[in-house]
């Protein structure tokens, strides 16, 4: 079993000099949903997703040998530049929760400075973007302190493995263009336990995928996903959920594989309904669509009919539709966009988002 836990990893405070590393990491958007999970932060089922671009968080950290010994981790943090309390209880505690894994946490004071590339709660999940942004930032002081990190693999899958003790979804975000996260026969390497890199056996089509987010509402989720996950222990239909997300995962990377965009579609437009029935099925039952987001679905079900053109919807634990397309179609979608849905989102707010290269180190 792999354990990272590692009381090695200290460093020489007499020596050590203030310093500061920079990640951009990008969010991602599941084709195959996590959605239920067990122990710490394991997974029911396999997900799949794919890396986006410019939907990214920026994470500064900056340390120097601590100050305040009273506490056992000494963090200011900022939210686009402002203190912002309540994120910084939130990773104050997962900082906490590392200790054993990196040890030398304990030995800084740390400034944290996260902003994001999309507009304040506009009901984008950020969670998977500045969780795996943070975890990048850890490996990283890991690798400049301790010189335990250098082989880009090893890098990436300790990354991975932090992100998603943060937020089960930004452990996937750690890679280009897709993640696979969970263990599944279907990808060798898979754990439950970080994801891995899923490119080789994609289609081009895929690798330039657009995804533009349609803001249906900015308004924040009247239920968390870690709330909604915990919900999934009740829910009647979870096995049944959880044999399907298998089931799906298989034929979608036969989909991916061979370029079957009208496979693609349907899976992944089944995946985002599965999602929300299993809200509405949930008890105590919550609906996290807006009537916004069922008339641009309905507009773009519409739209693929009339054009036959291989448009199709995704959605995340909230309102805001997911487009998706290929490159080749992006001109009339956008016109599609202006025309036909811009209209359904919260002051005509949208993202052009696309397939990314994944996170960089600034
Ligand atoms: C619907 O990763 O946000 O986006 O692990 O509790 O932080 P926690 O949950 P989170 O759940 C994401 C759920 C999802 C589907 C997905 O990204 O796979």
């Amino acid at each position: 079993m792999l354990d990272y836990t590692n009381p090695q990893l200290i460093i020489d405070s007499s020596r050590l000099e203030p310093g500061s590393v920079t990640w951009r990491s990008p969010s991602n958007l599941a084709l195959i949903k996590y959605w239920g999970k067990h122990g710490v932060q394991l997974p029911r089922n396999p997900s799949i997703s794919f890396t986006l671009n410019n939907a990214f968080t920026e994470t500064t950290l900056r340390y120097s040998a601590k100050q305040n010994m009273g506490k056992e981790i000494d963090l200011t943090f900022l939210f686009e530049g402002e203190p912002n309390e309540a994120f910084g209880s939130k990773v104050e505690k997962f900082l906490i929760s590392l200790v054993e894994i990196f040890p030398f946490l304990k030995q800084l004071s740390i400034t944290i400075d996260s902003r994001n590339s999309f507009p304040h709660s506009a009901g984008i999940a950020s969670s998977a973007s500045s969780m795996s942004a943070l975890a990048l930032c850890l490996c990283t002081l890991e690798e400049t302190f301790c010189a335990t990190l250098n082989e880009d693999a090893a890098f990436d899958q300790k990354a991975s493995y932090i992100a998603r003790l943060g937020s089960g979804s930004a452990c996937r975000s750690i890679f280009p263009t897709m993640g696979v996260w969970g263990e599944t026969l279907e990808v060798s390497g898979s754990s439950d336990l970080f994801a891995v890199p899923y490119i080789e056996k994609v289609d081009p089509v895929f690798k330039t995928f657009n995804d533009a987010i349609l803001i249906a509402s900015r308004d924040e989720k009247s239920v968390s996903s870690r709330a909604g996950h915990e919900l999934m222990n009740q829910n009647i239909y979870a096995d049944a959920r959880y044999s399907q997300a298998k089931q799906q995962l298989h034929y979608l990377l036969e989909a991916l594989k061979v370029g079957d965009l009208e496979t693609f579609g349907r899976i992944t437009e089944n995946e985002a309904l599965t999602l929300h029935a299993l809200m509405m099925a949930s008890n105590p039952s919550y609906i996290l669509l807006k009537p916004n987001t069922l008339t641009m679905i309905e507009k773009v079900r519409a739209y693929r009919q009339d054009t036959k053109q291989p448009v199709y919807f995704s959605l995340d634990a909230g309102p805001n539709l997911h487009l998706l397309y290929p490159d080749s179609i992006k001109e009339d979608i956008n016109n599609f966009i202006t025309n036909e849905l811009m209209q359904y989102c919260q002051n005509g707010e949208w993202i052009a988002d696309m397939v990314g290269e994944g996170p960089i180190q600034l």
